[in-house]
């Protein structure tokens, strides 16, 4: 664990160069063996520890070549320094950082955040004697901005917010159900100042959810549909709505998964989880914008009660949907959350997030969440904190082909499924259908929400995408 405080000396004394500038504080003829063996040049993330071998305790992180340095490189600069501490039981470790003048108050809040990655992990399950005993690491800043304190305070209240989603996300699906989910947002939030109201199956059925109820009926899992709100504005102002997908399971329903793909689908509520990770940090963080979170929770299983291919089900629009593929299960949960937030909830605009679909990973792979759009300047919007960030996005063409795509074939208004390619783009011109106008943008993030093994400071398993972008969307608008 790493805690991170001001102006305290330390035994060992963390360097940070760019590529292939000497940092002054190291002697020349050192820094000329280490470049001449390869052993370090400053590349970006790359660290290079002496804790006393030549009687120097120091602890070398490099962030690249300076002209081609970004918040992004200090970010894994300070990731690699704070395991590569850990690694060396040190305990403590400094560092002057007027080093970052140029990036400002962003190129701390970057290393702060870079040192914060570093304290996840996912490790419950472990038996005790597993569970290596992790020893603090003391980390002190020299030279830091004025408002460090204040800094320091907000990235670690929206670090929580990933961190939560990512606990949300990891928990096996025995275990987060929709009710369960529904309690821990209700906990975890209302703790912040978010009001979190919970439905259960008598008030969905009220409200006329039946595509979403169609894709619950198959569990013996009851659904809930999960409203936060977050309105420090008062209710005159426009919330900015914030939708999840949230199936706590994907089986496939009767169209069937192969084990291989059933294994993870316990992800398929990470849509719900940056959403509750979200609203988290911004309430957290008192940011004084009016935000609601809304998601609809279910299992998607097989039963005697599932819903079966070839159905034509009702939704809360009123719209007819062709089920063609029970497996496309996510746009018809979303499909009545979406029209829920443009006709219940008066939004400014609204954002969904969803794994939507194996194509997205096929297309964009784990790098990059894929989006879909009506409003350019809202995806411009989201862009341009994501570039902050370091999370990637791709703008998907929402070409009128594929509005066609989706359109209705057997009798109904739309199809849940269509025929091989641009998958991603299709999901998202099937959600358009539901948001009655209003200004919306689709993420899909099927590759970034849950990875294979780990990325730089991102953790195999869950993320907790796009947190940190649109907590910075929202606090900047
Ligand atoms: N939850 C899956 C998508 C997914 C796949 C997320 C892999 C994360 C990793 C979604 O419900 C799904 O099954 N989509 C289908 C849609 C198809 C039947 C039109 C898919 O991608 O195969
Ligand atoms: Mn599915
Ligand atoms: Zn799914």
């Amino acid at each position: 664990m790493i805690k991170i405080v001001f102006d305290q000396e330390a035994k060992v004394r963390a360097l940070p160069v760019w590529e292939g500038e000497a940092p002054e504080e190291l002697e020349k003829e050192f820094w000329e063996y280490l470049e001449t063996n390869e052993f370090f040049v400053g590349k970006k993330g790359e660290v290079y520890s002496d804790l006393g071998f030549y009687g120097k305790k120091i602890i070398l992180i490099g962030f690249g070549k300076k002209e081609e340095a970004d918040l992004e490189s200090i970010r894994i600069g300070f990731f690699n320094g704070a395991k590569a501490l850990d690694k060396a039981k040190e305990g403590e470790a400094q560092m002057d950082v007027s080093f970052f003048e140029s990036f400002g108050e962003e190129g701390f809040k970057a290393a702060v955040e870079g040192l914060i990655q570093s304290n996840y992990a996912y490790n419950k399950y472990q038996s005790k004697e597993k569970k290596k005993e992790k020893k603090e690491v003391l980390f002190s800043f020299f030279n830091a901005p004025k408002e460090k304190e204040a800094f320091l305070d907000e990235v670690q209240s929206y670090m929580e917010g990933v961190f939560f989603a990512r606990d949300l996300v990891n928990e096996p699906a025995m275990v987060m159900t929709p009710t369960k989910f529904s309690l821990e947002a209700k906990n975890t939030l209302s703790k912040v100042g978010v009001s979190v109201e919970i439905l259960n199956r008598a008030e969905i059925v009220d409200l006329g959810m039946k595509a979403f109820l169609s894709v619950a009926m198959g569990s013996d899992e009851e659904p809930r549909f999960v409203i936060m709100r977050y309105m420090p504005l008062g209710e005159d102002v426009k919330p900015k709505v914030l939708v999840g997908k949230g199936l706590t399971y994907d089986s496939g329903g009767y169209s069937i998964k192969p084990t291989s793909g059933m294994l993870s689908m316990h992800c398929d509520m990470s849509g719900a989880a940056s959403v509750a990770g979200t609203m988290y940090a911004l309430a957290k963080n008192k940011v004084q914008q009016n935000v609601i979170g809304v998601s609809a929770l279910c299992e998607n299983m097989i039963s005697g009660k599932s819903y079966k291919p070839g159905d034509i089900i009702k939704s809360m629009s009123g719209k007819t949907i062709e089920i063609d593929n029970t497996d496309a299960e996510g746009r018809v949960t979303l499909a009545d959350s979406l029209y829920f937030s443009a006709t219940k909830l008066n939004p400014e605009y609204i954002i969904d997030m969803a794994t939507l679909t194996g194509a997205c990973i096929a297309a964009l792979g784990f790098e990059y969440t894929g989006a879909v759009t009506n409003d350019t300047n809202l995806y411009m919007e989201f862009e341009k904190a994501a570039k902050k960030t370091g999370e990637k996005v791709w703008l998907l063409p929402a070409d009128e082909e594929f509005r066609e795509a989706v359109k209705g074939k057997r009798g109904g208004d739309v199809v849940n499924s269509t025929g091989f390619g641009a998958g991603t783009v299709t999901a998202g011109m099937f959600l358009e259908n539901f948001v009655e106008g209003k200004r919306w943008l689709h993420l899909d993030i099927a590759g970034t929400a849950f990875l294979p093994k780990e990325k730089g400071y991102l953790p195999k398993d869950a993320t907790g995408v796009c947190v940190r972008s649109l907590y910075r969307m929202i606090c900047s608008a």
